[in-house]
C-alpha cells in the first residue's frame, strides 16, 4: 500500500502544478534570481518591490543587474513570473510559500526595519489568500540575526493571529551562491535550510532541491541564518588580516608570502587589498557582535578587527599610497564596482579613494558596469572613455578586475611616468613603458613587475 504524501509533497505538488505561487517580498539581487531560478523549473513566482524600476526590469525579464541571465526570455518562454509594486495583490495569485529577500543592512549595519515593514504585510497576505488548506510558510532568504526570528518574525505572525508551526511554516535559507554562474551558482553551491520545526525543514529540503543541487539540512531555523553571518565572519576576519599583515611588514611582500602559504592545503588564499567591500562579508562581525551582545568578552578580536577595517583604507593611504600618488594631476579610477563584472558597489574601496584624492587636480573614474550618469550621481565623478583616455592619466588607480579591465592591452596607453596602483595584481606581469612606477596592494613599496619575481609564483584564482 503506497504511503499518503506528505504535507510537504502536497505543497510542491501544489506549486509544480502552478495551483499555488512562490511569493518574493524584495526583488533584487536575491529575490529576482529566486524569481529566476524556481520560474524556469515552472514554478509561478511573484515578486513585490517598492521600486517601480525593479518591478518593470523583471516584466521585461531583466532579473539581475549583472547581465549573467540574457535580457528578456523568462518572459518571453515562460510566462510564470509576474511583479508588483502593490503588495496586495499577492494575495490573488495563491501564495502558498513567501520568500523574504528584502535588504537588512542600513550603510554598514545590519537593519531589520525592512523586515519589520513587510512582515505585518505576509501576514495579512497569508490570512487574505487561497491555498486549498495547505499550510502556507515564511522562508527567509535575506541574512539575519537569528534573534530576529524571534523578536520579529514570529511575534508578527502571532499578531495577526497566526500560530508559528501550526498555521504557517517558517524557516531561514540564507543565500551564499554567487550571481555570475559556474561553481558558484545557486544551483551549485550546497544550501544550507533550517526550519523553525520539522515541518518546515522538510518542506525547505524538497522546496529548495528544485532549483539547488545539494541541499543542506540544518538543526533549525537559528543554526542556518547564523552559518552565513559566521561563514561570512570567517572570509572577514581572514581578509582584514591579510590587510593588516601588508602593512604591518613593509618590507615584505605580503601577497607573495600569503599565496606561498595557500599552497598548504587547509590555508585558503588572501590577497592584501584596499578594502573588504560588499554586502555580506563587511556586515558579518557586526551580525556577530548583535547576536552575541557588544559586551561579550569572546569577541573582543572581532570588534578590534571592525576597528581596523573602518580606519584602514586611510592607513594603507597614508603608508603606502600618497607619497605615491601625491605627484599626479590627473588620476583614474578604474572600477566603482566593489568585486569584478558586477554592478555592486556597496562599500567599495572605489568610494574610498574617490574621497582621499578628491583634491586632485583632475579626477576620473571608469567602470564598464556604470553609464556616465551613475558614476556622476553615485561619486560625483566624470568619466573617461577607456582605453584611449588612460593616455592624459599620470595616475591609475586599478580598484576592480573587470574581464575588460583584465583584456584590455593598456600598455601602449600608459606613458612614461604613470603611477598605477593596483588592487589586485591584474595589470602585473604587464609590459609597461620604461619609467611606469607600478604597486600592488600586498606588494612592497613599488616594484616593477617585470623583474621583482625571478621566481614563478604558485598559480591559484585570486578571490576578493
Ligand atoms: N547580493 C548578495 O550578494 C547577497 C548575498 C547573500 C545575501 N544577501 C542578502 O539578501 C538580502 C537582499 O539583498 P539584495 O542583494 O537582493 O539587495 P538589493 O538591494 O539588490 O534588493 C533588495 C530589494 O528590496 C526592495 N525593497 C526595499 N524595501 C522594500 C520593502 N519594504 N518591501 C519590498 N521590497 C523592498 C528594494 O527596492 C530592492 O529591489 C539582504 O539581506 C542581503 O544581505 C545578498
Amino acid at each position: 500500500m503506497s504511503e499518503a504524501p506528505t504535507a510537504a509533497a502536497k505543497t510542491i505538488e501544489a506549486l509544480r502544478a502552478q495551483e499555488a505561487s512562490i511569493g518574493v517580498w524584495g526583488c533584487g539581487h536575491i529575490g529576482a534570481s529566486a524569481m529566476y531560478h524556481f520560474s524556469r523549473k515552472g514554478i509561478r513566482c511573484a515578486g513585490f518591490d517598492v521600486a517601480p524600476g525593479r518591478v518593470q526590469e523583471i516584466r521585461e525579464g531583466r532579473f539581475l543587474s549583472t547581465d549573467v541571465v540574457p535580457s528578456g526570455w523568462v518572459e518571453a518562454r515562460t510566462q510564470n513570473v509576474v511583479a508588483t509594486t502593490e503588495w496586495s495583490d499577492l494575495k490573488a495569485q495563491n501564495v502558498l510559500v513567501h520568500l523574504i529577500a528584502v535588504p537588512t543592512e542600513r550603510g554598514a549595519d545590519p537593519s531589520s526595519a525592512i523586515l519589520e515593514d513587510v512582515m505585518p504585510r505576509i501576514c495579512e497576505t497569508i490570512r487574505d489568500s487561497e491555498v486549498g488548506g495547505l499550510t502556507p510558510a515564511v522562508f527567509i532568504e535575506s541574512t539575519i540575526q537569528p534573534t530576529w526570528i524571534d523578536t520579529i518574525v514570529i511575534p508578527a505572525l502571532h499578531a495577526s493571529g497566526l500560530r508559528p508551526g501550526i498555521d504557517v511554516l517558517v524557516g531561514a535559507a540564507p543565500r551564499r551562491d554567487w550571481f555570475s554562474g559556474g561553481e558558484h551558482s545557486l544551483e551549485k553551491l550546497p544550501r544550507i535550510v533550517g526550519g523553525v520545526s520539522p515541518e518546515a525543514t522538510e518542506l525547505m529540503i524538497q522546496l529548495y532541491s528544485i532549483v539547488c543541487d545539494e541541499v543542506v539540512p540544518a538543526r533549525d531555523a537559528y543554526h542556518s541564518a547564523f552559518t552565513k553571518v559566521i561563514e561570512n565572519l570567517l572570509r572577514f576576519q581572514g581578509l582584514a588580516l591579510a590587510n593588516s599583515l601588508s602593512l604591518a611588514f613593509p618590507q615584505f611582500d605580503m601577497t607573495h608570502v600569503l599565496k606561498l602559504a595557500s599552497t598548504k592545503w587547509n590555508i585558503p588564499l588572501y590577497h592584501p587589498s584596499m578594502g573588504i567591500g560588499g554586502h555580506c562579508i563587511p556586515l558579518a562581525p557586526r551580525y556577530t557582535m548583535a547576536e552575541g551582545g557588544e559586551k561579550n568578552e569572546y569577541l573582543e578580536f572581532v570588534k578590534n578587527a571592525v576597528e581596523f577595517n573602518e580606519a584602514y583604507f586611510g592607513r594603507l593611504y597614508d603608508a603606502r599610497l600618497r607619497e605615491l600618488l601625491s605627484d599626479c594631476r590627473s588620476i583614474v579610477i578604474l572600477g566603482l564596482a566593489y568585486t569584478p563584472d558586477a554592478k555592486m558597489h556597496k562599500l567599495s574601496p572605489a568610494l574610498d579613494a574617490a574621497r582621499v584624492l578628491r583634491d586632485t587636480p583632475r579626477l576620473r573614474m571608469h567602470d564598464p558596469f556604470y553609464s556616465d550618469e551613475d558614476i556622476e550621481d553615485i561619486c560625483g565623478l566624470p568619466t573617461l572613455p577607456f582605453p584611449e583616455g588612460l593616455r592624459d592619466c599620470d595616475g591609475v588607480v586599478l580598484v576592480t578586475a573587470h574581464t575588460a579591465y583584465k583584456q584590455t592591452a593598456v600598455e601602449k596607453y600608459i606613458g612614461a611616468g604613470t603611477v598605477i596602483v593596483d588592487n589586485f595584481g591584474t595589470w602585473s606581469g604587464r609590459e609597461f613603458a620604461a619609467g611606469v612606477r607600478y604597486h600592488e596592494v600586498g606588494r612592497k613599496f613599488v616594484e616593477d613587475a617585470r623583474s621583482s619575481l625571478p621566481f614563478p609564483e604558485p598559480v591559484q584564482s585570486l578571490t576578493s
